[in-house]
């Protein structure tokens, strides 16, 4: 079965916007070559009407990073998935384990916000990964499970090939500690079976299901290497034109 192959910066809240300009500029001078693989950029949210704009053509789609799950309302600060929508930005991040651990995100919340980007035609990117204390307890893919039931709870399975999942786990995030390609690889299928459970086997095998966690060029062949790894989300080193390019390039 082959599925959908993305590569994706979530550049978190870094860069002024000539930097996050220069950086996308310079992404995309150099990925005519990447075959069927997928780039995929999160840019601060302030920048995405001119980031969405640069990026028509040049084979990079655009994603928010955050939004809240109601369609407007008195939420200072907060960001419909209707005006992400009106930018024209295509993915919406949900759930990273920022928000989770961060900002209190909590599964009904996530869910909440899959359904409403949904609704809005964005495409949800899922992230579920448990923490360090969970993993070493044993807990991991109970965890795992819990958070990916709850995210997919009443989402019909017409739109499940529009949702990508990114199991990023927490202890693996901006720490340099990277998942080893075995203990990923098990995550993904396990969240696979968890989808298969819920939909069936078709569906589960339909979804791409990326990595994060210190994903550099120096680790993504390893990473890529395995069957149930459809991808990555990076963090730190998606703010590298160089760093970022290299991990699409190495990926075979
Ligand atoms: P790092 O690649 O910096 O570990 O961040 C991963 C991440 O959180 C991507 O969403």
């Amino acid at each position: 079965m082959s599925r959908r192959q993305i590569f994706a910066g979530n550049w978190k809240m870094y860069k002024t916007y000539n930097e996050a300009v220069d950086l996308v500029k310079g992404i995309m001078k150099d990925i005519a070559d990447i075959g069927s693989k997928e780039v995929v950029v999160f840019p601060p949210a302030v920048y995405l009407r001119d980031i969405v704009s640069l990026c028509k053509n040049s084979g990079i789609d655009v994603g928010i990073q955050n939004i809240h799950f109601e369609k407007e309302g008195a939420f200072t600060g907060e960001i419909s998935p209707l005006m992400a929508k009106d930018v024209e930005v295509r993915y919406a991040l949900i759930g990273h384990s920022e928000r989770r651990h961060v900002f209190h995100e909590t599964d009904d919340e996530v869910n909440k916000k899959v359904k409403a980007a949904l609704e809005a035609g964005l495409e949800p990117v899922v992230c579920v990964g448990e923490l360090l204390e969970e993993r070493e307890a044993g807990k991991s893919e109970d965890v795992v499970r819990r958070q990916t039931e709850v995210a997919f709870k009443d989402i019909d399975i017409k739109f499940v090939q529009k949702i990508i999942i990114a199991y990023e786990p927490v202890w693996a995030i901006g720490t340099g500690k990277v998942a080893t390609p075995d203990i990923a690889d098990t995550m993904h299928k396990s969240i696979r079976e968890t989808v298969k459970k819920k939909y069936n086997e078709k569906t589960a095998d339909g979804i791409s299901i990326l990595y994060g966690g210190s994903v550099k060029p120096e680790n993504i062949a390893e990473l890529y290497a395995k069957d149930n790894i459809d991808g990555v989300l990076v963090g730190g080193a998606s703010l590298k034109i160089k760093s970022f390019l290299d991990i699409i390039h190495v990926a075979q």
